[in-house]
């Protein structure tokens, strides 16, 4: 084995996995064609600065995830370490505030982020995501909110469950965050090293804290939803409304604020039974002031992303069994260098009318072509030795059944398409 490995808390998706990944991947397609929106790719890399300004200087991510590096050039850039951000410097660079709002976007993308790596946490993972920009209503949040959750029923997942909350505006924040700052600090004595200095920097962020000490505290801290502005609270009122009426159970937690500065009013985030700090599935809310933060005309916008990895560790918790990835079913065996070219010629043959062949190994007895059929599972083998290859035939030898039948090689396509049923 060579010295080199993946790099830590990155991973190589093999063969076997595939199916898995094909499944959640064709499913989140299946579902946005559904809900009317359009893919998008972005870089891989960006300017770091759509970050730092976009996803917000005082998160964990800018801190201290971000893979920056300066190319060539000398200009810093930075490893997508999310999807967002990046999506609204294209609706901007393309001018998509011109075409009929709100622009409606999914990705399937890689993701960056120098995390401690553990189960369901990834320096690289990848992020099935989507946004809708362009339109402020509590109805988009609700359709955002809806599309997370029928996409995790598609994908058969259950015992599932949403947490919701809503932040508040710039006009409404600095009141409540007033609020926040002045119950924290009458009991500082009871936060752990790092809340300190959240406390200074970014109060909301007190709330998920995650070590045992500060638990107590932010359980009785007060919560946003009983200080938004009246905007915000009809904005809330409406969006609880409409999930009522799309069926949709959720629960408001005031500890719920995310981790990435950009979010406005509604939060939320699917969480599975086993609810671990590393275990969320997805997360999202609305972003109304990202877009100008980052250039643009101030445009409003919500969206949700989903971790994949996190998806496929919950498939698999769950006993969910996916579909297997088509494969050939056709073997092709010959005994010497003519009729191998003969097998060639068949092989190609078969693939123009849709029916996928592997070849013998090169080299090895008609013995071992049919031990490594059985060995890759194949359905059929399909023999030519030199008699075949003489008199236009080949042996046809269903290898399940063990019985096998000589035919003419100009109806082998027919005979093989009627054998597999395709
Ligand atoms: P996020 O909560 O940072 O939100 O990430 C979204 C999801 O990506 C997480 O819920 C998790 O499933 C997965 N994820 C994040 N980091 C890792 C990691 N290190 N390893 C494995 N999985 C991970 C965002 O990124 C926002 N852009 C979501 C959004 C879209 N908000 C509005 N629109």
């Amino acid at each position: 084995m060579s010295g080199f490995r993946a790099p830590r808390g990155t991973q190589d998706i093999l063969p076997e996995e595939q199916p898995l990944w094909h499944y959640v991947r064709k499913k989140a397609e299946e579902i946005c064609c559904n809900y009317g929106y359009g893919r998008i790719d972005t870089p891989v890399f960006e300017a770091t600065g759509l970050f730092t300004r976009g996803v917000g200087q005082e998160t964990d991510i800018v801190e201290k995830e971000m893979y920056t590096f300066n190319d060539r050039s000398g200009g810093s850039f930075t490893l997508r370490p999310e999807g967002t951000a990046p999506v609204c410097r294209a609706y901007i660079e393309h001018g998509m505030n011109s075409l009929p709002q709100p622009v409606r976007l999914y990705y399937l993308a890689p993701a960056f982020r120098y995390e401690r790596p553990q189960a369901g946490r990834m320096r690289q993972h990848h992020q099935f995501g989507f946004e809708v920009i362009g339109d402020g209503s509590a109805l988009v949040d609700a359709e955002v909110i809806r599309l997370a959750w029928r996409f995790f029923e598609l994908l058969g997942l259950s015992r599932l469950s949403i947490v919701l909350n809503s932040i508040g505006c710039r006009q409404c924040r600095p009141v409540y965050l007033e609020k926040l700052k002045s119950f924290y600090e009458k009991n500082t004595d009871k936060l752990c090293p790092d809340c300190r200095v959240r406390l200074e920097k970014n109060p909301l962020r007190l709330l998920d804290c995650k070590q045992d000490k500060c638990q107590p505290l932010a359980m009785e801290a007060p919560g946003s939803v009983k200080h938004l502005c009246p905007d915000c609270l009809s904005h809330f009122e409406l969006l609880e409304k409409y999930l009522a009426i799309a069926g949709i159970d959720y629960q408001i937690s005031h500890r719920l604020v995310r981790g990435l500065d950009y979010y406005t009013r509604t939060v939320f985030e699917v969480l599975p039974e086993d609810k671990g700090s590393q275990s969320t599935l997805g997360g999202g809310g609305r972003y109304d002031g990202l877009i100008q933060e980052i250039g643009g005309r101030p445009a409003p916008a919500m969206g949700f992303a989903a971790g994949i990895e996190r998806i496929i560790l919950n498939l698999n918790r769950q006993g969910i069994s996916v579909p297997a990835l088509p494969r050939p079913d056709v073997l092709l065996a010959y005994t010497d260098g003519e009729t191998r070219d003969e097998a060639l010629a068949v092989s190609e043959g078969l693939g123009s009318s849709g029916i996928g062949s592997v070849l013998g190994r090169e080299g090895s007895s008609l013995k071992s072509q049919l031990r490594q059929a059985n060995n890759l599972g194949m359905k059929l083998a399909v023999i030519i030795g030199s008699d075949e290859l003489r008199e236009g035939r080949a042996v046809v030898r269903d290898l399940q059944k063990g019985t096998q039948e000589t035919v003419s090689r100009k109806d082998l396509g027919l005979v093989l398409t009627a054998s597999l049923n395709i």
